[in-house]
């Protein structure tokens, strides 16, 4: 449907739920899910008027990052977005007030002491989790630094969910390819090394699936799994090519890298899942000759030899530039001990975050 804005109460017209109430019933359904976000009070009020649970977009994407995320640091970085969100239904709330407020009807009743209580404890858990987070991306930051100073060539997937980056990531990487299999234990990205075809390594890492309209809460909280990828050499944008959206997917994956920093690190644009757009594995050259744009299969592996020479390539790019020394380079990491350099210089098309 169509509107000018939200309802306040509903989120869409009273004549509008109805009508799904209808719906609702004839199709026996279980729950209600909205494609957007919903204040607690449309929550509410739709809840009472359908009697049956309404979850909105937000919840749907912490619910499915809860049952994803790999790591303890993921893992944490959820439950404490899960929190938020639930205090802001607990402020303005409904959950306990709604249970126990039946037949008092005075302020200071029971029902305010519960949810006074319940508050108190989702402070004293959110402030537990971020000093937790903090503790972990300091040892993270460390970590990277001791990394940094080894001379590798730090390649991140990124694109839209179900782009296929990790079939890409296990493509790439794969049997023979890779020397050695490393999973970072406190990020949320999967790392690997790569052999490539000059012989050089690279340091492959296949990150968290980007969303339209990520919840704000979650933006904030993958924040720092994100500021590793602003950080890479090369930024594989994999798209679907068979999806009708793609070019609002792309935009929506490019918005998020400007947001994090990453607008001057080299991409290349991958549109996957050529098998089924029937199209021939490909590459595109920039004016400069150099690989901007492949299309290829990860599932079916068709491609990617293309891609380790796009790859190829780029590594050679950079030991140039690091052979000539970029001019103003700092050191490579953001984190606060800034006088520690690396012992190489930084790659000059690489912004810090
Ligand atoms: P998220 O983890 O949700 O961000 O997904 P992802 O981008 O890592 O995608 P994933 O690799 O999990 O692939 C998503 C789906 O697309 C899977 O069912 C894959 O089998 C399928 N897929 C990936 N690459 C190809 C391809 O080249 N062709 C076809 N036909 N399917 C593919």
């Amino acid at each position: 449907m169509r509107r000018a804005r939200p309802d306040a109460a509903l989120f869409i017209g009273s004549g509008k739920a109805e009508e799904i109430g209808a719906q609702l019933v004839e199709a026996a359904a279980g729950m209600v899910l909205f494609d957007h976000e919903l204040s607690p009070i449309q929550q509410r009020n739709l809840y009472r008027l359908w009697n049956l649970p309404v979850m909105d977009r937000t919840e749907l994407i912490l619910d499915i990052f809860a049952r994803r995320a790999r790591s303890h640091e993921g893992k944490l970085q959820v439950e404490l977005a899960r929190l938020e969100h639930l205090s802001a239904r607990l402020v303005r709330g409904w959950t306990h007030l709604e249970r126990q407020r039946g037949g008092i009807g005075v302020r200071g009743g029971p029902g305010e002491t519960q949810l006074e209580l319940d508050r108190r404890m989702l402070s004293v858990r959110v402030k537990r989790l971020r000093a937790q987070l903090g503790q972990l991306r300091t040892q993270r930051r460390t970590r990277r630094r001791a990394r940094d100073r080894r001379p590798a060539f730090a390649v991140s997937i990124v694109g839209y969910t179900n782009a296929g980056k990790s079939t890409l990531f296990n493509a790439l990487t794969g049997a023979g390819a890779y020397a050695a299999d490393q999973l970072f234990a406190t990020l949320d990205t999967l790392t690997r090394r790569l052999r490539l075809p000059c012989g050089a390594e690279a340091v492959v890492s296949d990150t968290v699936g980007f969303v339209r309209d990520l919840p704000h809460q979650l933006v904030e909280a993958f924040t720092a799994t994100l500021e590793e990828t602003a950080q890479a050499d090369l930024l594989l944008h994999v798209v679907d090519a068979s999806a009708p959206d793609r070019d609002e997917q792309i935009a929506q994956v490019d918005r998020v890298l400007d947001e994090i920093g990453a607008t001057d690190v080299p991409r290349i644009l991958v549109h996957n899942k050529i098998d089924l757009v029937g199209r021939a594995p490909e590459v595109a050259l920039d004016r400069y000759g150099r690989i901007e744009r492949i299309w290829a299969s990860a599932a079916a592996g068709q491609g990617i030899d293309l891609l380790r020479e796009a790859i190829d390539q780029q590594v050679a790019l950079w030991r140039e530039a690091r052979r000539h020394g970029a001019p103003g380079a700092g050191a490579h990491d953001t984190g606060a001990d800034s006088s520690e350099s690396p012992d190489v210089p930084e790659h000059p098309e690489h912004r810090a975050a």
